[in-house]
């Protein structure tokens, strides 16, 4: 499945510049460290990356975040999309 598509799709959106760069960079078959500004869109990118992995590689994801809120929150969220 070409999760870019879908994901664009399913959101309504376009990815902005720095999404392009890391996609391009090799997102989905190498090692990518994203450093850009709060709320530029690095999470998307990184579910995008996850989607890739479990769809398409038949592989597990592990989700680490420095905040246990934020782990709950993002689990909340993923939970959600998975259900929708
Ligand atoms: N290309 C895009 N077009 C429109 N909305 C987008 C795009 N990418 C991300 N968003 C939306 O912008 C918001 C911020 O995105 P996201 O949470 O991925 O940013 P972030 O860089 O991870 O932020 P933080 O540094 O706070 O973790 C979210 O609501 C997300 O759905
Ligand atoms: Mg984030």
């Amino acid at each position: 499945m070409d999760v870019i598509q879908k994901v664009k799709e399913i959101n309504s959106i376009e990815f902005n510049p720095m999404q392009e760069k890391a996609i391009k960079a090799g997102l989905f078959d190498s090692n990518v460290i994203v450093s850009s500004p709060t709320a530029s869109g690095k999470t998307l990118i990184g579910e995008l990356t996850a989607l890739n992995s479990v769809i398409n590689k038949k592989k597990k994801v592990i989700y680490a975040c420095p905040l246990k809120a934020l782990a709950s929150e993002h689990f909340r969220e993923f939970k959600k999309s998975i259900l929708n």
